[in-house]
């Protein structure tokens, strides 16, 4: 069996340790070969391919990004696309895909199968954002980056008494600023899924202020104010529809100055939470989804996505992890207020 894989969308920590599993139990265990495809969809759009062997994959556990390299390529978007991948696939013997990604790339790995190709998903995603699988790996790596940042804000707020805000990603939900918000013991969360009130808000920071201490706030990227509508970097929109997020930090920082008069600082983490060496724990998920993704393989579970539930690796039909995106119960923010102010 010759089995193509692929990492697409936003890159992570963790994505090699899947590809380094898939190979050496493909490889060893059931005798497979393997042709990665350069950069997620454009791959196998454009036949671009690199060898994938055991050598390949020594040494990769630890290494953050893809070897393989990524895009944010919609092959639905490309007139003939989905022949030309039939085509390719087929002149290169490929007779299953492994494809790694988030909602946008595991969308067309969803399509394909419908399409009768033999594609088998492993979420993959910082944001923690897919249904089905109680985590991503690059989610743990992400947090651990943001916290360890919230914990340096911290003291230079202290010593210049001013509010600083740490804006993270997330896109459209807001799991890494409310793990991150509660490692670091931020005074206030703001995540996407609970569009805030700035008087709110103030009201946090002035309550810091007069029991002496700075205010700290995390601020996922997609947050936006109640009346208020998401701020984006520019107009431009990437090939599934996604806008550039980036600036509520910096317009939140303006409005508390104003009201409050008080110094306000912003850092975005931006691209360093998806950076870098994995944690621990995102390289055992990491290696577990590969394992089991390689052995859905050997089952021909076709359409499936390896998944975590609890602490077991499950299998999940595509489309159920894809449809809707998994964003942060109400139950959960209410917990982690009890600390807001
Ligand atoms: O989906 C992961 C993610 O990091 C989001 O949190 C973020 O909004 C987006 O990707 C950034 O995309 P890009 O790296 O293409 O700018």
């Amino acid at each position: 069996m010759r089995v193509g894989v692929l990492t697409g969308g936003g890159d992570c920590p963790g994505l090699n340790a899947v590809i380094r599993a898939v190979v050496r139990r493909g490889v060893a265990e059931y005798g497979y070969e393997f042709v990665g495809f350069r950069d997620g969809w454009k791959g196998p759009l454009e036949g671009i391919t690199v060898p994938l062997d055991i050598s390949s994959v020594r040494g990769i556990l630890p290494r953050g990004g893809t070897i393989l390299g990524s895009s944010r390529t919609n092959p639905f978007k490309v007139e003939g696309g989905i022949e030309q991948i039939e085509k390719n696939l087929e002149s290169l013997g490929i007779d299953a895909l492994i494809a790694i990604g988030g909602e946008d790339t595991l969308g067309v790995a969803t399509k394909l199968t419908e399409h009768g190709f033999n594609v088998i998903g492993v979420p993959k995603t910082i944001d923690n954002d897919l249904s089905a699988t109680d985590f991503t790996f690059g989610f743990d790596t992400a947090v651990t980056v943001a916290s360890e940042a919230i914990d340096r804000l911290h003291t230079t707020a202290e010593s210049h008494h001013r509010i600083l805000i740490c804006e993270v990603m997330g896109r459209h939900a807001g799991w890494i600023a409310l793990h991150s918000g509660m490692a670091g013991g931020a005074n206030g969360i703001l995540i996407p899924e609970v569009p805030f009130d700035l008087d709110e808000v103030i009201g946090w920071v002035e309550s810091r202020f007069k029991a002496s201490y700075a205010p700290i706030l995390c601020v996922a990227e997609g947050a936006l104010p109640k009346d208020g509508t998401l701020i984006t970097k520019d107009a431009t929109l990437d090939a599934f529809g996604h806008v550039k997020l980036s600036g509520i930090g910096e317009w939140l920082a303006a409005k508390i100055e104003d009201v409050t008069g008080h110094e306000a600082r912003t850092t975005v983490l931006g691209h360093i939470q998806r950076g870098g060496s994995p944690t621990a724990f995102d390289r055992v998920l990491a290696t577990r989804f590969g394992l089991n993704a390689v052995t859905s393989v050997k089952d021909q579970a076709w359409g499936t996505m390896v998944a975590l539930q609890g602490t077991d690796i499950v299998r999940v039909p595509l489309e159920e992890a894809t449809g809707v995106l998994k964003t942060v119960p109400m139950a959960r923010y209410e917990e982690a207020s009890s600390f807001f102010g």
